[in-house]
């Protein structure tokens, strides 16, 4: 069984008790924070930015941070991301001119460095970048909102992008976001997942710990 991990969404939290909510999906038994990052020009949508994630670590939230940018430019961010304590930032390369130099600039940061395909993006770029990522990250909903639903032609391309990181060798880790959920979850790992982002899955429900113990099993059986 591969290693697999759950990422909640912050972005379904409740943003007045942004430190707790963290904590409890922690304590539930999650593995990484997932950290949405918008600004109403790559996505129709604006949310949170360094400083958030830099009050995070201040409150003492020691687990991996996930930040997945839906932002355009891309370089400008990534400094004050590593700043505020980010391990993993991962982008999409249509916001990115330079692709290369962006997923350089990450990991000569010391960050861990990801891509991130929206659901009509093809994967053709990794051809070049494979070596530079830490993380693919496929988009199962168009980017910008939580609550969507899961896209089933997801499933074709985690198997194309699970093909790709076993012919490579390399530890990357594949991750999907939007609209995973305890029903589908099994499905997604079949085809290639190991890191299943999930929000509204999650935050919509009064028993963080009885929805991450139902994922968990799901991925069992
Ligand atoms: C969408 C975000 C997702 C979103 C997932 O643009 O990148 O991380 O919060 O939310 P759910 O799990 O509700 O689809
Ligand atoms: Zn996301």
């Amino acid at each position: 069984m591969r290693d697999y991990q759950i990422a909640p969404s912050i972005l379904s939290a409740d943003f007045a008790r942004l430190g707790e909510e963290v904590d409890s999906v922690l304590a539930a038994g999650a593995d990484i924070v997932h950290f949405d990052v918008m600004d109403n020009h790559y996505v129709p949508n604006l949310t949170i930015g360094p400083m958030v994630c830099q009050a995070l670590r201040d409150y003492g939230v020691a687990a991996p941070i996930d930040v997945h940018l839906m932002v355009s430019p891309v370089d400008a961010l990534i400094g004050s991301f590593v700043e505020a304590g980010a391990s993993y930032i991962t982008f999409h390369p249509d916001a990115s001119t330079h692709v290369d130099r962006s997923l350089q600039l990450i990991r000569d940061a010391g960050c861990k460095s990801g891509l991130v395909f929206n659901p009509a993006t093809p994967l053709d770029v990794l051809r070049y970048v494979i070596d530079k990522v830490d993380m693919i990250l496929l988009m199962s909903v168009n980017p910008g909102f939580g609550g969507q639903k899961f896209i089933p032609a997801t499933l074709d391309k985690l198997r194309e992008a699970r093909g790709l990181i076993d012919n490579s060798g390399l530890p990357i880790r594949l991750e999907v976001d939007g609209g995973v959920n305890t029903a589908n979850i099994a499905v997604i790992a079949a085809a290639g997942a190991d890191t299943f982002v999930a929000g509204s899955a999650i935050f919509n429900q009064p028993d963080y710990r009885q929805v991450i113990a139902d994922m968990r099993a799901e991925l069992e059986s």
